[in-house]
């Protein structure tokens, strides 16, 4: 059998084995879509008249642990890339190693941080040989995928918006031979904003544009720089992320339509991002820091054509009805999956976080706080999220500062009991008086690592240096990492757990049953008059619920479900509210459109 002949970019149009096509795509992330879904989420991609999916792929989530790689369950890409071949979608896979995508550190491991030189994204020795191993996993994997060996993926992509971070001259270069020496052979492209367009390019590779409007003559610029070569939006912002404290974004469904309907009669190719956004599930979230650090809420809806759950939207029905106008025939619809607004779950027990410290490996001791990285923990790893414990005797009152060490927030206890808060904001908080020895705690918990911006390599997280008592610095720290993984949610089970007629020493965490009868079903869950903390069920880590918004849901897909009775934990940091309750479809406090903002930037 001759070899077919993938993307090629020669003139003004693509061609696909040898014939013109244009890449109408969508973006699904694997990793924010339950793995039971992925085949409803794409057939929902397909039955939108879109030819194309576009995922990244999360290196941190791929390879945790120095070393030791998952490719199995949610992270089974080989299963998700040929899922989409079996419904005759073409793949644009885009491996990184950076990819941004609103993940903690751009999807970028956190060890790497524990080299005190590392530079993140450039050829820095300790950066390309972590690449070089992660791509040897990594590419063989789906090097048999590709278009000209008989599998969808049509183009991969070197790295992502390099232009707008171009620390390094040779890095482009890096990525691309690093992809061609290990078989990858189809179209190399990288996408860039119109500002890292100019040194966002390398050699033999196409250059793409990322954008929300098309009225400011973005893709003529691309067009000028690169002529005779054909057009790709690599993204189409059709929504945006939020962050915790700030509106839901929101992007007017008619001005997605007109801008598709455009590129759609100029022949331009472009890829919808996202089409689906799903989930940032557990601590896997990022943040912004635009002079305020801002972390990032779980829900990736992005208000995107398919809602968080996958459900249909009016954009999605606009969208499909446009497409549906330039084709001859439109796969059906497939069927709305039922959602259900389950009893409000009753928490009958409660176990301080004091002590859930048993459940903790051995604590780790050390003259100097250490940032969690370079904790001996996780095989020499680190701890990459959730919550470091600080603890250290005290003999005297005064002022505590933190210098602006804590990173991202701590809770200040004197044995045990909560005395301040302590984030970028508030740098001080005042110690009570009294010479007997107490214990100092500071449990800091790591918000997200920004996934965007030039202070990636400053991306260290519980303390990154000294705290002081009236100016002097604190010294013998114990410290416990709390990455609350579900082995952790697990063994306090084995702990006593309080009855709920005695009252909690906060933080703590509050256990319930929740009843599902028969079949389970796709529900979001809301915590009203709780606080801020992390939600469990059945160990699975869903996310943060925080009482200042937007987001006042986290979705709980129903094969995290199973019938009879499901185990719900809530680490609750302040206040529990209540029972535990249900609700249909997502909520949000507050909306922004950005549509009507004049320009959509990533701040
Ligand atoms: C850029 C990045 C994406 C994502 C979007 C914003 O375009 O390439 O990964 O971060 O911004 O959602």
């Amino acid at each position: 059998m001759s070899q077919r002949e993938g993307l090629r970019a020669d003139s003004s149009h693509f061609t696909l084995d040898g014939v013109p096509i244009q890449i109408l795509g969508g973006s699904i992330h694997y990793f924010r879509v339950p793995r039971a879904c992925w085949r409803d989420r794409l057939l929902k991609l397909k039955a939108c008249g879109l030819n194309t999916l576009a995922t990244y792929v999360p290196w941190n989530l791929h390879e945790p642990v120095k070393g030791m790689y998952r490719f199995e369950d949610q992270l089974d890409l080989e299963e998700y890339i040929s899922l989409a071949a079996a419904l005759d979608l073409w793949v644009i896979l885009r491996p990184g190693p950076y990819i941004c995508a609103e993940l903690d550190l751009g999807g970028l491991p956190s060890w790497l941080l524990r080299d005190k030189n590392m530079k993140l994204r450039t050829t820095y020795p300790g950066f390309t040989a972590a690449v070089n191993s992660y791509f040897d996993k990594l590419i063989p994997i789906v090097t048999p995928l590709q278009f000209s060996r008989g599998g969808p993926i049509i183009a991969v992509q070197v790295e992502n918006e390099y232009g707008s971070y171009a620390k390094d001259e040779h890095y482009l270069t890096f990525v691309k031979e690093a992809l061609m020496s290990r078989g990858v052979t189809e179209l190399l492209l990288t996408s860039d904003n119109r500002d890292g367009l100019k040194c966002g390019g390398v050699e033999g590779v196409l250059q793409t544009i990322n954008l929300q409007k098309l009225s400011y003559g973005a893709i003529q610029y691309l067009a000028d720089m690169q002529p005779q070569k054909p057009l790709l939006v690599m993204e189409y912002w059709c929504g945006w992320f939020d962050v915790w404290g700030e509106p839901h974004h929101i992007f007017s469904a008619q001005d997605m339509i007109a801008a598709v309907k455009e590129l759609m009669d100029r022949g331009i190719s472009f890829n919808l991002y996202m089409f689906h956004g799903g989930s940032s599930f557990g601590f896997t979230s990022g943040a912004v820091d635009f002079g305020s650090y801002k972390p990032q809420v779980n829900s990736y809806d992005y208000d995107a054509p398919l809602t968080e759950s996958g459900d249909y939207t009016t954009k999605y029905h606009l969208l499909r009805d446009l497409l549906g106008s330039y084709q001859s025939k439109l796969p059906q619809l497939p069927a709305v999956q039922g959602r259900k607004v389950y009893e409000p779950v009753v928490f009958s027990q409660h176990m301080s976080f004091w002590e859930s410290l048993r459940c903790t490996d051995m604590p780790f001791k050390s003259n100097d706080p250490v940032n969690m990285e370079n904790l001996s923990v996780n095989h020499n790893s680190g701890q990459s999220y959730g919550y470091t414990l600080y603890e250290t005797s005290i003999y005297r009152g005064g002022a505590l500062h933190s210098r602006n060490h804590v990173r991202d927030k701590a809770l200040v206890f004197i044995d045990k009991h909560l005395i301040g808060i302590l984030d970028y904001r508030t740098q001080e908080t005042a110690v009570p008086h009294s010479e007997r020895e107490r214990i100092l705690g500071l449990l800091v918990e790591n918000c997200g690592r920004v996934n965007f911006g030039p202070a990636l390599n400053e991306q260290r997280k519980g303390l990154v240096g000294d705290i002081t008592l009236n100016h002097t610095p604190l010294k013998k720290f114990t410290m416990y990492s709390l990455d609350m993984t579900p082995n952790f949610i697990n063994r306090l089970q084995s702990l006593k757990w309080k009855s709920t007629d005695e009252k909690p020493l906060y933080p703590a965490f509050f256990r319930g049953s929740m009843a599902v009868d028969g079949q389970p079903r796709d529900t979001f869950v809301k915590l009203p008059g709780w606080s801020k903390g992390v939600v469990f069920v059945n160990g699975q880590n869903l996310g943060r619920h925080w009482s200042v918004g937007p987001q006042n849901t986290l979705y709980l897909p129903a094969s995290w479900l199973k019938s009879g009775d499901n185990q719900v934990i809530v680490f609750e940091e302040h206040r529990a509210g209540g029972k535990m309750h249900f609700a249909e479809n997502p909520q949000h406090c507050k909306t922004i459109d950005v549509s009507r903002q004049p320009f959509c930037t990533l701040s």
